[in-house]
């Protein structure tokens, strides 16, 4: 084959980070390669797999977690199930080296919630002598950006488990019945292997019910879903995310042991976010307080956003003063900042300035909004008493 040597090296490369979607294509690759008769090469890239699933296999990860879920281990090379008429796989797997290993970061009574459920896991065997077991479905729900996803993998990162993640939407199909037999699929696959079986955006299912064409065929869909949890609910360990909760049918609802929601961060997880997110710049108290005035309301996915942002033009404008700087990102970021804060940085400097220091959920002192506005601290308390 021709540029085999370049392949062998994209090959190689891809598999210094291997997931199921890369493993996935190199062994079609491989495959192809055998049919049209090249069997050294596919001999070779068959060998680049193996290595990966052996140093994967012997990983202590893998020796340590496994007593807990039943089921044969999975390993990069194990074959995803398809959609049959797209050829896309029905789920990724995600193994627990790319497992987020930072906690996001939530309210105290929601990290206490989610603890609780951790520690039935991380005590699996003491339960089991006394014939009780940890939940084995949660269900997590809240507006989008707030971390559900990322949540869920920092779970399966937690109990030593990897994941198989479907996207719900992925399985629908615009084909009649296929959409069932995609679902009953990637059950099946899941409840084959030791794994989180992570269902992700679970409200796709609800969503296609306002078409009217479509309801024998949502009918089918929602009984096979059903009829799968309940057979995963003996055995696997499920987490369903969704986004628009009440669009979820209460029969699936009621599936889930455990239900947790996820709400938008408060003012004081803003603020440890913003701090999170600036590293390796450390933004000043009053900096960090005036960008959690700015940005409360929003998702941590906002949060993080806004700092990507800042942090470029932090360091590029020198010269520009902290609150222009926000000025600037609340024109460019209109849907991140509620009208009302917006309304605020667009008006006049004393009419905001006066709005922060009589803001009772926070402190601000005339010392700090000289410090953000970059103007002397006398300037700054004689333009606001003109205005009072
Ligand atoms: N509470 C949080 N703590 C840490 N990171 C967060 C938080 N909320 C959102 N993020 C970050 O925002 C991005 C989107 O989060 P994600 O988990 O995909 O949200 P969701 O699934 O709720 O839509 C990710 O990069 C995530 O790390
Ligand atoms: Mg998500």
């Amino acid at each position: 084959m021709e540029h085999f040597s370049i392949v062998q090296a994209l090959c190689r490369t891809a598999l210094a980070n291997p997931s199921s979607a890369i493993m996935h294509q190199i062994q079609r690759l491989k495959d192809a390669l055998e049919k049209e008769g090249n069997k050294k090469e596919a001999k070779i890239l068959d060998g680049l797999m193996t290595s990966v699933s052996k140093s994967i296999e012997m990983a202590p990860s893998n020796i340590r977690r496994s007593f807990i879920l039943s089921g044969e281990e999975l390993t990069p090379r194990t074959p995803i199930p398809v959609d049959k008429e797209s050829s896309t796989p029905l789920a990724e797997v995600i193994f627990e080296d790319n497992l987020p290993s930072a906690p996001p970061l939530f309210s105290d009574n929601v990290k206490f919630a989610i603890e609780s459920i951790l520690n039935e896991w991380r005590n699996f065997e003491k339960l089991s002598k006394i014939k009780a077991e940890p939940s084995r479905s949660c269900l997590i729900y809240g507006a989008p950006g707030t971390g559900k996803t990322h949540l869920a993998l920092w779970i399966a990162k937690q109990i030593k488990i990897p994941v198989v993640l479907a996207k719900l939407d992925g399985l629908m199909s615009s084909f009649l019945g296929t959409s069932s037999r995609n679902i009953g699929n990637l059950f099946s696959f899941a409840s084959r292997y030791k794994c989180i079986l992570l269902l992700d955006e679970f409200d796709a299912i609800a969503k296609l019910r306002n078409d009217p064409q479509e309801v024998g065929e949502i009918k089918r869909v929602v009984n096979t879903l059903l009829q799968n949890l309940d057979a995963r609910s003996q055995t696997g360990f499920t987490i369903g995310i969704t986004n628009h909760e009440s669009l979820l049918d209460p029969a699936i609802w009621r599936r889930f042991n455990v239900q947790i929601e996820i709400p938008k961060p408060s003012i004081d997880v803003i603020n440890k976010l913003l701090q999170k997110f600036s590293l390796p710049i450390e933004f000043n108290k009053p900096q960090i307080e005036f960008l959690t005035w700015v940005i409360e309301g929003a998702s941590g996915a906002d949060i993080e956003s806004l700092v990507k942002w800042l942090k470029k033009v932090y360091a590029i404008e020198t010269n520009m003063d902290f609150v222009n700087i926000i000025r600037r990102f609340a024109v460019l970021n209109s849907g991140r900042i509620s009208s009302e804060k917006r309304g605020l940085l667009n008006g006049p400097d004393t009419e905001l300035f006066l709005s922060l220091l009589s803001d009772i959920n926070f402190n601000f002192s005339q010392k700090d909004i000289s410090e953000l506005a970059g103007i002397p601290q006398s300037t700054l308390s004689k333009q606001l008493s003109k205005n009072k």
